[in-house]
C-alpha cells in the first residue's frame, strides 16, 4: 500500500519515468487554459471516450474554466508538462473533485496523452494527486471507470486496495488513501515538483448498481458511444 507524503499545492516536481523521460508535475493554474485545450485536441477518440464517457468533440469555454480554475482544496488538478517555461506541452492531467455530500470523498480522473501512455505517467500523476488529496482532508477516492478500461482499473490500485461496484458498462471504484511519510517512489523524482448524474470530474455517471467483487479487467458489455449524452 502506498503511503502518501505531505506536500503543498505550489510544489513543482521533476519526475523521471521508468522509460527515462522526464516530466514536470505541478498544480494546474488558470493560465493553463491553452495548454489543456491543446492537450485535449491531441487526445484520440478512444481516450476521450474513456475519460469523459462520451465522444466529446471539444471543450466549451465553461468546461475549460472549470478544469483550470481549481481551488486546490475541494478541487485539485496536477498537470504533467514537458518543455521549458513559455514552451510547455501538457502530456497528462489528474484531478479530484470533492463530493458535495461527503467531504472525505472525492471523484478522481486521470488522462495521459496517447503517446505517453504505458510509461508510468498515470501512476506518477495519481500518486502526486493522492498526496495533495490527503493534505486537503480527502481520505477516499472514487472513480467511475468504463469496465473495458483495464489500464485505469489497474492504475487505481497504485494507491491501495480497491473495492468496486458494477453499474452497467461502468465500474465504480473506491480506493482508501493512506497518509504517511515518506511517499513511495514514483520511479524517481526531485523537488522543487445510463441515466444518472454528472460525475464531479466531468463525465456522466450512472447510478450505482448491484455490488460485485472486483471485476476482471476488460470484463463487461461494450460501450456504445451514442448511448451516453454529452457530460456538461
Ligand atoms: C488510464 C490512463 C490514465 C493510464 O495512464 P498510463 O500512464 O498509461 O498508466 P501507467 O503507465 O502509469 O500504468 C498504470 C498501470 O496500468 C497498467 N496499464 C497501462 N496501460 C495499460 C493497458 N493498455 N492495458 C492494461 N493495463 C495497462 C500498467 O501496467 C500499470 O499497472 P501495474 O502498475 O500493475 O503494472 C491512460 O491510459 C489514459 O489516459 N487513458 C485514456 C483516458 C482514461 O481512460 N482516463 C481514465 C478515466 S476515469
Amino acid at each position: 500500500m502506498v503511503m502518501l507524503r505531505r506536500t503543498t499545492p505550489d510544489e513543482e516536481r521533476r519526475t523521471v519515468l521508468a522509460a527515462g523521460r522526464a516530466v514536470t508535475l505541478r498544480a494546474v493554474r488558470p493560465e493553463d487554459a491553452a495548454l489543456l485545450v491543446e492537450g485535449f485536441e491531441r487526445l484520440s477518440a478512444e481516450s476521450r471516450l474513456r475519460r469523459f464517457h462520451s465522444p466529446l468533440p471539444g471543450l466549451a469555454p465553461g468546461q475549460v474554466e472549470f478544469l483550470t480554475r481549481v481551488d486546490h482544496h475541494d478541487h485539485e488538478a496536477i498537470v504533467a508538462t514537458i518543455g521549458g517555461l513559455g514552451a510547455e506541452t501538457g502530456v497528462g492531467v489528474a484531478r479530484y473533485v470533492r463530493s458535495r455530500t461527503d467531504p472525505d470523498e472525492a471523484d478522481v480522473a486521470v488522462t495521459v496523452s496517447d503517446e505517453w501512455q504505458g510509461r508510468g505517467l498515470g501512476a506518477a500523476l495519481l500518486r502526486r494527486l493522492g498526496e495533495r488529496a490527503v493534505d486537503e482532508g480527502v481520505t477516499r477516492f472514487t472513480a467511475d471507470v468504463l469496465a473495458v478500461n483495464s489500464a485505469m482499473l489497474r492504475l487505481l490500485r497504485v494507491l491501495g486496495p480497491t473495492t468496486a461496484e458494477r453499474a452497467g458498462p461502468e465500474v465504480c471504484v473506491t480506493v482508501e488513501l493512506t497518509p504517511g511519510q515518506p511517499g513511495p517512489a514514483a520511479p524517481s523524482s526531485s523537488g522543487s515538483d445510463g441515466g444518472g448524474s454528472v460525475g464531479r470530474t466531468g463525465h456522466r455517471r450512472r447510478h450505482r448498481g448491484r455490488v460485485e467483487e472486483r471485476p476482471a479487467a476488460g470484463e463487461g458489455p461494450t460501450w456504445t458511444r451514442s448511448a451516453r449524452p454529452t457530460p456538461w
